[in-house]
């Protein structure tokens, strides 16, 4: 067990690396990545230079939704290790001055925990309200228009004992009712649980809807104003998320995290329709989630206009409260290399840049540092319920949850050679070993990156300030002496520099060292991290 020596903001300066157990690295040979798996490369994260890693559910599961229908809180899922492992991993993680977090499902459960299974055997049963049962309406439809994010009503009769119960995701991950109060009680429970072994905090999977409206009202439809995860549904999703009750949740969370030495951290998944909606999660006086992702990003393209009026506006908002988090891919909306710069190297150089060179903590989704790729998986091949029931319309998630790619070998360094992983390789792929050596590949740059990130406390903590920059070009100053410059667009541009400076990292390798006399001139997708040789600001900006 890991009490890790620490000091309390390794979640704000360093650089979080999101893990999707299952195909990172598969040490027993059965093509399921595993925790002995990332055990085995912690050697690789640690010269990586991630401070933390994220790992998506590890608990027991029936895996309707790959582990997010938790059937055991308190496990370590058996095709994933054992608990010893985890207890291992974090031991080992701590030595080489990494954090684990562990993903916590409070929304929902499997069909098959027992406490639905108790709750569904009767209306009088010990566990009847731990969840959402409602009776039909007199005509013997669902009791409101609630849609299900998987699609479909979020609602499904139990003929038995004849209520309606709610599920905002499949049917078999039934809502929880966090009105209940032994249902708090037994997540503070499963948080100490976790905490007491060292897990150093939690990404807490669907954050912003845990709890529901009380007199389960009807949702709006959705406007042409809304993000796009709105319209997909075609509601707005007023009363089963985002609710306002949420928060006496997290400020008990928190309450339970500042109890221990070292502090453990609370990262939500939190779709907020709007902006100005995320502070909250915040809390009042920061004293609710430590990190909030920011889905206004995530959806955003690689091009400045979009880009910098998000990054502004959410540093605006969350001045003197909170500290932003910032990604690009995941195991649920894809990998940035593909949906941010359609497979184009030069793009994801610079999404690399910008992401590590932002005020706020950035998120690596595995692969993302070696410019991997969404894989095309084929119909036959589908895991995720979601593209199982959605294909043609909707492929799914699997494309971005494929093996990571170690080696050119057969097995790719995953999993032994003639074994079958289960999701498949594709086609050829970059990998870590062909990228390790070379100081060209993104590999060296994202690494560098981060190096230069650990190293100086402007891009750690410094705060951002726009600079002037033409049309498809964006330039920021961190702190004192230290400025980001990409240039997303297909053509040249010239930018001017505060003062003379430096190239430190340019996504063009060799333009590190590079001296500049107040201009700095980027070709068509390139980007640098520069510093100034003098500063332009008193040193205010942290
Ligand atoms: C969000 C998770 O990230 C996603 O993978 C999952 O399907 C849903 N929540 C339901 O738990």
């Amino acid at each position: 067990m890991s009490a890790q020596p620490s000091n309390s903001s390794w979640w704000r300066e360093g650089v979080l690396y999101q893990i999707y157990p299952r195909s990172f690295a598969d040490s027993s040979g059965d093509g399921i990545g595993d925790l002995r798996g990332i055990l085995d490369r912690l050697d690789y994260l640690a010269w990586l230079g991630v401070a933390g890693i994220w790992l998506n559910t590890i608990t027991l599961s029936p895996d309707r939704d790959w582990g997010y229908d938790v059937s055991d809180y308190r496990s370590v899922h058996p095709e994933l290790g054992t608990i010893e492992d985890l207890d291992r991993l974090v031991a080992e993680a701590g030595r080489r001055d990494i954090r684990v977090l562990l993903d916590l499902v409070p929304n929902h459960t499997s069909d098959q925990h027992p406490w639905f299974v108790d709750s569904r055997s009767s209306r009088t049963s010990a566990h009847r309200d731990w969840y959402v049962w409602v009776d039909p309406k007199p005509d013997g439809s669902p009791p409101n228009n609630w849609l299900s994010i998987f699609g479909g009503p979020a609602w499904t009769l139990d003929e038995r004992t004849g209520q309606y119960y709610l599920h905002n995701f499949l049917p078999e991950q039934p809502d929880l009712n966090w009105w209940n109060e032994e249902v708090r009680t037994e997540f503070d429970d499963i948080l100490r649980f976790w905490f007491d072994r060292g897990i150093d905090g939690f990404r807490i999977d669907v954050a912003h809807g845990i709890v529901k409206d009380r007199e389960l009202r009807d949702n709006p439809p959705a406007t042409e104003d809304d993000p796009p995860w709105v319209w997909a549904i075609g509601q707005r999703q007023v009363y089963n998320l985002n609710r306002p009750e949420v928060h006496d949740v997290f400020r008990r969370w928190r309450r339970i995290a500042n109890g221990y030495e070292p502090r453990r951290i609370l990262i939500g998944e939190t779709w907020a329709p709007d902006l100005a909606v995320l502070p909250a999660y915040y809390g009042r006086e920061d004293d609710e989630l430590h990190l909030a992702f920011n889905f206004a990003f995530v959806f955003c393209h690689l091009d400045e206009s979009e880009m910098a009026p998000i990054v502004e506006e959410t540093d605006k908002n969350l001045a003197n409260l909170g500290w932003p988090a910032w990604t690009a891919s995941n195991h649920d909306v894809g990998r940035l290399a593909s949906r941010w710069c359609s497979g184009d190297e030069r793009k994801a150089r610079c999404a690399l840049m910008l992401l590590l060179g932002l005020h706020g903590t950035p998120f690596l989704y595995y692969g993302d540092e070696i410019g991997l790729a969404d894989v095309p998986v084929p119909r036959e091949d589908l895991r995720d319920p979601l593209g199982i029931r959605q294909w043609p319309a909707n492929p799914g998630r699997d494309a971005c949850r494929t093996p990571m790619p170690w080696t050119a070998e057969e097995g790719a360094g995953f999993t032994r050679p003639g074994v079958r992983p289960w999701l498949p390789f594709g086609p050829a792929r970059p990998n870590v070993e062909d990228q390790r050596d070379d100081p060209g590949s993104v590999l060296s740059l994202c690494r560098g990156l981060i190096e230069l990130r650990r190293t100086t406390v402007d891009l750690r903590l410094g705060n951002y300030r726009r600079l002037p920059s033409p049309a498809g070009s964006w330039a920021w100053q961190r702190g004192d002496r230290h400025v980001v410059a990409v240039n997303l667009s297909d053509s040249a541009v010239s930018l001017e520099t505060p003062v003379d400076g430096k190239v430190l990292v340019g996504t063009d390798p060799d333009r590190t060292g590079e001296r500049l006399d107040g201009e700095v001139r980027l070709g068509p997708w390139e980007g640098v991290v520069l510093s100034l040789s003098l500063a332009t600001e008193p040193a205010s900006g942290r």
